[in-house]
């Protein structure tokens, strides 16, 4: 039997389950035709109407904690022009959440932006850091009644890397200088989302706010150990994907090559320290690389459990704060490995000794996977896209056995776990 004390929940994010016609980056980037399948994010879960179904499965399957988003397009449609319906319907959802006795933790901004925010520079734009905070501002306001606990910002890297660096999010840059810039701009947005949120809720009477960011983090590793090359370049790849930036996120530490914007100070800018991990990088060159002869996740992620305890722990020496796990799980199309791939984290994470308090899983349903569109499938419950029929998978049933339990009993090894195998 293994024990598990930590918290199991699952995560999710509003443009990838909620559905509608919304103006955003990712219904343009859709629009002009960078979705591999051609999914349309206006369909997705249509979670927006069957929002009521998706919350009681959760709970059927003894979930308590939840991380989802709001998506800022639906909210402030126009600059300065709020949507009261769509802050009706967030906050009809986040009471049913709360009434099943599951506690949101909600994310500000999960990688998407409204287009008008965009076209004027989005997050690549100084003059912009007000802008962002008066949607958090006005987020707090309406929902800090119902919400205390914050996730403002979704893998401010990965954003910045993919949408700057990569080209392959919107809005498809490829410059060094302005990747480096969408980072420092974002540390900044965090650092000063984090003092506003804790000023607002502490206005409202509150004592019982935690605030962190969600970190994409991974290990780098080099190619191979034995050359120099291999090994400068990993950790040059580490420290521009996810070394400088964490420093400047959680302690307000601005290093070379970041910039500092607005007035943001050294301090400490997490109640907890929120880690998104999936695998491991193994490079030779500038960008990423997948190890030789590796495991590997449906899109070819080389599947790594030690390294979430790994990732933690770094994260863990910098500022000392409880871990929450806010996404780790796996593209499996046929959900043929990701018991074993959940017992194994978890695992990794329990034997670490770290003070791991919570875990959630990503994700809960099947959902619109960014580039990927509907073709990768992340969830605990399978979606038929054309019917929106939610079925709990098999690995869905051992989430919901693991929480019953409390751990992961002999005979839920051998049920769910032994008969799995990973693949090359
Ligand atoms: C993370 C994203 C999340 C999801 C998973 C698979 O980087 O935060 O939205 O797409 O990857």
């Amino acid at each position: 039997m293994t024990d598990i004390k930590i918290q199991l929940g699952v995560a999710s994010a509003a443009t990838q389950i909620e559905g509608g016609d919304l103006v955003h980056t990712w219904s343009d980037w859709y629009k002009k035709g960078h979705i591999h399948d051609s999914a349309d994010p206006a369909r997705a879960n249509d979670h927006l109407h069957r929002w009521k179904e998706d919350i009681d499965l959760m709970a059927d399957m003894g979930i308590t904690i939840y991380r989802l988003s709001i998506e800022w397009a639906r909210i402030e449609p126009a600059r300065g022009a709020y949507d009261e319906a769509a802050v009706s319907w967030y906050r009809e959802l986040l009471s049913y959440i709360k009434s099943k006795g599951i506690a949101p933790l909600l994310t500000l901004h999960h990688f998407t932006n409204p287009l008008w925010f965009e076209g004027s520079g989005g997050f690549s734009e100084p003059a912009n850091i007000p802008v962002f905070l008066g949607f958090v501002e006005y987020a707090v306001k309406k929902f800090g009644d119902l919400v205390d606990e914050y996730v403002t910002i979704n893998e401010p890297n990965v954003f910045a890397v993919m949408g700057y660096f990569d080209g392959v999010f919107p809005p498809g840059r490829r410059s060094i200088p302005e990747t480096l810039r969408v980072q420092s701009i974002m540390s900044s947005c965090h650092i000063q989302a984090y003092e506003l949120i804790h000023r607002l809720r502490k206005e409202m009477g509150y004592t019982n706010t935690k605030v962190g960011f969600a970190h994409h983090a991974r290990v780098f590793e080099p190619q191979s150990k034995n050359n120099l090359w291999h090994r400068f370049i990993a950790g040059l790849t580490s420290l521009m994907f996810q070394g400088v930036l964490t420093r400047a996120c959680l302690l307000g530490r601005f290093s070379f090559p970041l910039k500092k914007y607005g007035a943001v100070c050294p301090g400490q800018y997490a109640d907890f320290l929120g880690l998104n991990y999936y695998t491991r990088s193994t490079v030779s060159k500038l960008g990423d690389g997948v190890r030789e002869g590796s495991h590997r996740n449906d899109l070819g992620w080389e599947i790594y459990p030690e390294g979430i305890a790994q990732c933690a722990r770094e994260l863990h020496e910098l500022l000392p704060r409880p871990i929450y796990i806010t996404e780790n799980g796996t593209c499996d199309n046929n959900d043929s490995f990701r018991c074993r791939y959940i017992h194994d984290h978890l695992k990794a994470l329990v034997d670490s000794g770290l003070p791991v308090e919570r875990y959630y899983h990503w994700c809960f349903t099947d959902n619109f996977e960014w580039c990927e569109g509907e073709s990768a499938r992340f969830g605990l419950v399978h979606i038929d896209y054309a019917t929106q029929k939610r079925t709990v998978k098999n690995s869905g049933r051992f989430f919901a056995a693991i929480i019953k339990n409390r751990g992961i009993t002999k005979e839920m090894y051998d049920e769910f776990v032994a008969p799995q195998e990973y693949h090359l």
